[in-house]
């Protein structure tokens, strides 16, 4: 457990979720303390109490409203359809001021999923970052990686290219993705996040015409180095 993880509270917005949940129960597991949060108070308990199940009760996973999850996290991340993405964000926004938004929204529109659909703002973390303004940092990431196997201990075959609104906020992403056993790379500025979350798209298009649940993208050519060290 490194020393940041004892400090930092992530708050998972929408984490009673399929990807949400993964990805709170892989924080917990490095030793961040986690909280839950949903329409529903009893929803995120539930979600909550059944992570700490999962990993023994040897870790701090709590469960609570958006708004409160977002007032106690030092980084929020937001983990909800894309239909539900700006309401979301605005009922949250005064209370992510000063933080990181780490936006997991891949922008599908239904019923045409494997179809690349952009909102007008370029892409749902622009968009983002459009509703909370210039206090609150954005930083799109995990749009490739399918929560298939993010509750199970087996190696994700897929790098997660990080993308946002500065270098300082995708460093402590790319902390993240690693405490989450992934690889994660800084995919640049917040206006890429238009081919990562298109990305999206593409595979569940890859995983219907190959009969896959999970496909996923890798980075090669390039030696990888940890982020502690950048
Ligand atoms: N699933 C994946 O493999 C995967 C992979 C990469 C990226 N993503 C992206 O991650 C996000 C979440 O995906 P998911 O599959 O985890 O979604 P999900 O399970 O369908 O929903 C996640 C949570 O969002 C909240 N929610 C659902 N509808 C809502 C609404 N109308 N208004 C407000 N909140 C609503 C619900 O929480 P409460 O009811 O508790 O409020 C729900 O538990 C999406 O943007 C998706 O594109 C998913």
């Amino acid at each position: 457990m490194t020393k940041e993880a004892l400090l930092l509270t992530i708050a998972v917005l929408g984490g009673t979720g399929k990807e949400g949940k993964g990805l709170a129960y892989r924080w917990a597991k490095a030793g961040y303390r986690v909280v839950i949060g949903s329409r529903s108070s009893e929803k995120a308990v539930k979600a909550a109490s059944e992570i700490m199940e999962l990993l023994e009760g040897s870790s701090s996973v709590v469960g609570t409203t958006n708004i409160e999850a977002a007032d106690q996290a030092d980084i929020a991340v937001l983990t909800v359809p894309y239909s539900a993405h700006r309401d979301t964000l605005e009922g949250v926004k005064s209370s992510l001021k000063g933080k990181i938004l780490v936006d997991v929204t891949a922008p599908l529109v239904p019923p045409k999923l494997s179809k690349v659909q952009m909102p007008p703002a370029g892409s749902a973390a622009q968009e983002a970052k459009e509703i909370l303004g210039e206090d609150v940092e954005v930083v799109a990431a995990f749009q490739s990686v399918s929560h298939e196997h993010l509750l199970g201990e087996e190696e994700i075959e897929c790098d997660v290219l990080v993308t946002g609104s500065s270098k300082k906020a995708r460093e402590e992403v790319l902390r993240l993705v690693e405490a989450a056993d992934l690889i994660g790379w800084d995919a640049g500025p917040i206006e890429n996040s238009v081919v990562v979350e298109g990305l999206t798209s593409v595979l569940i298009n890859i995983n219907r015409i190959y009969g896959s649940k999970h496909s996923g993208i890798k980075i090669t050519g390039v030696q990888k180095q940890s982020s502690e060290s950048t």
